[in-house]
Parts: C-alpha cells; structure tokens; sequence
C-alpha cells in the first residue's frame, strides 16, 4: 500500500486528509506538532500512525526524517499553516508575527520536502501537494491580509519552482485551495466542510498526472491563476 506522509494532522483538514487516506488502505504517517492532537488520529480506522512534526522547527523536521530513514514515501502533503494576527492594518503591521507566518506556511512545506526527498524518491508516487490558498493568487488579490497572502503567495513560487527542479525525475508538485473550509482557521461561517473539501482535494491528488506538474488547482480540480 502506498504511504502518505501528511503534516498538521492532528485537527481540521489536517485529520481529514488522514481519515481519508486511511479509509483509502493507504499507510498514513500523520504529523503533529502536539502529541496531545495523536489521540484524534489514534480513533481512526487503518494504518495510522502520529508522529511528531513541527514544520517550524528545523530539529523536529531532521528528527522525524532521520527516524524514517529507509522509508519509502509516495505522497507528502503539506498542509500545515497558521494565519497569523487577523487584524493588521497599514502602519501596524507586525513585522515578527510576519516572520512567524513566513516560518510555517513557507519554509516550513520547503524545510519538509527537503527533508523527505529521499524518502519520496524511494517511492513510486512522487507526489509532493501543498495546501496553500486562493488568497495566494496575485492575479485575484483584493487588498489586505498581507501576512497570509504573502505566505500563500511564495510557498506557490517555491512549489512552482521544485516543480521545474524535479519534474525529470518524475516527480508531480502541486499547490491545492481546499475551498473556504468550517475548520478553526476558515471559522463556522465557511461555505463547506472539511469532508467536502478533502473529497475534492483527493480526488485532484487521485488524477494529478505528469502534465499537472507545477499547476495550482482548487478542491473541484479548476485550475486557479497564479
Ligand atoms: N480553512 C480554510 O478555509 C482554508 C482556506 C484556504 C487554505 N487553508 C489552508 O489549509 C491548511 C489547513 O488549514 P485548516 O483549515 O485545517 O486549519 P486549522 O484547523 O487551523 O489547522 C491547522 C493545522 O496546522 C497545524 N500547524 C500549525 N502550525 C504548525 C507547525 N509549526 N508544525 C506543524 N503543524 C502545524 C496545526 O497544528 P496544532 O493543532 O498543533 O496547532 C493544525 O493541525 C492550511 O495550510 C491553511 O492555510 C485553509
């Protein structure tokens, strides 16, 4: 059965992205940050298995990597993030929240991929997903949000770059947009849920082919400006 590494698993699309991928017969590593989150995915049916994963925290990343050493992964998604501060308005903006932003939605997919190249390059799949946001699109920007969108925004150039770097070896980078989703993050006035979203989005990840590579597609498969 093909393995799925997934990170932030322990709640939102995160634990959903596991359910999913479990129900599916696939081996799921689910990362946490904290292991007070693995007893969600301890409830799970299937292969599941909590393993500790801060993407911000470049030890925590180099541990779990060397512990997995000889381990063959077929997909990693990333789709730990944080929002940061919701409310910073021009001439208050919080440079250090910023860094912080910056820390887990950007470096931290690249800190991981890295970390797990070789274990993707043992596999068969070579699927590297990254659940970024439609807020990330410069071509549909409306103001606003800078430290969220910004993030969104580069983690897609990085993708869209690692995309170019290791399509030769048959690798297949995306960047997703789970929808406006009822998580902690997307609030209870989101249009769907996380079984919705992680539907559509595994269906998207289901049918990525060579020529998806490098693309940005939101949860019902449409291709979303960069
Ligand atoms: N919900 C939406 O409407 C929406 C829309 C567009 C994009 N997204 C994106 O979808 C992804 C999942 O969001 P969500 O809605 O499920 O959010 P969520 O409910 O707030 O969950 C965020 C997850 O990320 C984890 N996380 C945060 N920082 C981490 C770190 N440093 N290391 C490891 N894990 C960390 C959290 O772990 P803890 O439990 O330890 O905090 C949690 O599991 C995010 O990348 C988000 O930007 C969401």
């Amino acid at each position: 059965m093909p393995t799925v590494l997934i990170t932030g698993a322990g709640r939102g699309l995160g634990l959903e992205f596991a359910r999913q991928f479990a129900a599916a017969d696939w081996t799921v590593l689910a990362g946490v940050r904290d292991d007070s989150k693995a007893e969600a995915l301890m409830r799970l049916d299937g292969d599941v298995t909590p393993v500790h994963l801060d993407v911000a925290d470049p030890a925590s990343v180099a541990i779990l990597a060397e512990r997995l050493s000889g381990v063959a992964i077929d997909l990693l998604i990333n789709n730990a993030g944080i929002f940061g501060p919701r409310e910073v308005p021009l001439g208050a903006i919080d440079y250090p929240a910023w860094q912080g932003v910056l820390d887990v939605n950007l470096l931290g997919p690249m800190r991981v991929t890295e970390a797990f190249l070789e274990h993707l390059r043992n596999g068969e799949g070579r699927r590297v997903v990254t659940v970024s946001s439609r807020m990330g699109s410069i071509g549909e920007t409306s103001g606003g949000l800078y430290l969220y969108r910004s993030s969104k925004a580069a983690v897609n150039a990085a993708m869209r770059s690692l995309a170019m770097d290791l399509a030769g070896e048959g690798f297949v980078i995306a960047v997703v947009h789970p929808g406006w989703v009822r998580t902690d993050m997307g609030g209870p006035g989101a249009a769907i849920d996380a079984k919705e979203s992680v539907t559509g989005l595994k269906r998207v990840i289901d049918e990525l082919t060579p020529a998806d590579n490098g693309g940005f597609f939101s949860h019902d498969g449409e291709t979303i400006p960069w």
